[in-house]
């Protein structure tokens, strides 16, 4: 592959997700791409690269670009910030009026565990916080991955993976080989196309937002940018969730660090006394 292409691709690829590509990726080009390309006999990068350029193709973008995302999940993932959504929600509780929703947004959700995660904590939760209805949409800019989501049903591997045994057997049934979440939390668990990049506004505010795993694939100014977003999404006493290797620091003001929870953000005190 050219420079050229390989430079086409990548710049088309940022712009629409924004994923940067450094040069060290042809090989993921390759790999990731090889599929789509022989479907579509289109028999070398460069050739790819030349068909992007003439633009004629939206879905052969789209498919680009979603098959270089990397939708690597699992439930519980990384435990910690659920520890802390389960220690937190009585006090979200506790400050809202009678009957409205808690509300949670999973962005960049991939397959849906995080989402699930969420819904199981707050069903296991539910008479600890006196019934409340709770709204749990999960996004992502993969159609592949939002539908896969939709299903709600997980292989054995996916179940292995954080899911304790008990939450297995409570919230989810076996049906044609896979495991299928039960349709109570399917209900309360929503999922849409939506890329980071775009203007969420209309979702209105979340008490919980995680973010995890997808601002490491973005530079500086766009990493603040889906950052200063969520901070005017979040209610003023809500929490963000970034990855293990992500954070707030030396990219963004408007969030910061929860002292002792790794990984969870909230907003300044004075920003949230003024929202
Ligand atoms: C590694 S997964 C993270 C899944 C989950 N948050 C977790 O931590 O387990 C990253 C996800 O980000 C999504 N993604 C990448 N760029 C995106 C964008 N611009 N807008 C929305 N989702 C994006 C990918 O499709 C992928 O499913």
């Amino acid at each position: 592959m050219t420079p050229d292409s390989f430079a086409t691709i990548a710049n088309l690829v940022k712009a629409r997700s924004g994923i940067v590509l450094t040069a060290d990726k042809g090989y993921m080009l390759e790999t990731r791409l090889s599929g789509l390309m022989k479907r579509e006999a289109i028999v070398s990068l460069d050739l790819l690269a030349q068909k992007l350029r003439d633009g004629r193709s939206e879905a052969l973008l789209r498919e680009v670009v979603e098959a270089l995302t990397t939708n690597e999940s699992s439930f519980f993932r990384d435990g910690k910030p659920f520890d802390h959504l389960r220690k937190i929600l009585p006090k979200l509780h506790a400050t809202r009026p009678a009957g409205q929703p808690i509300r949670i947004w999973s962005a960049a959700c991939s397959t849906g565990q995080e989402a699930y995660s969420c819904a199981m904590i707050l069903a296991e939760m539910k008479a600890q916080l006196g019934n409340r209805p709770f709204e749990i949409l999960g996004t992502d800019l993969s159609r592949d991955v939002v539908t896969r989501a939709r299903e709600g049903a997980f292989t054995q591997f996916e179940v292995q993976r954080g899911l304790p045994v008990q939450l297995l057997v409570k919230f989810f049934r076996q049906e044609e080989g896979k495991w299928r979440i039960s349709p109570e939390l399917r209900k309360a668990t929503r999922f849409e196309e939506r890329n980071l990049l775009g203007d969420h506004r209309i979702l209105g505010r979340f008490d919980v937002i995680f973010c995890r795993n997808v601002l490491i694939y973005f530079d500086t100014p766009t990493k603040a940018q889906v950052l200063g977003a969520m901070a005017s999404m979040l209610t003023p006493d809500g929490v963000l969730y970034l990855g293990g290797a992500e954070t707030v620091l030396g990219i963004t003001d408007r969030l910061q660090a929860i002292p002792g929870e790794r990984g969870a953000y909230e907003l300044p005190q004075a920003l949230a006394r003024a929202s």
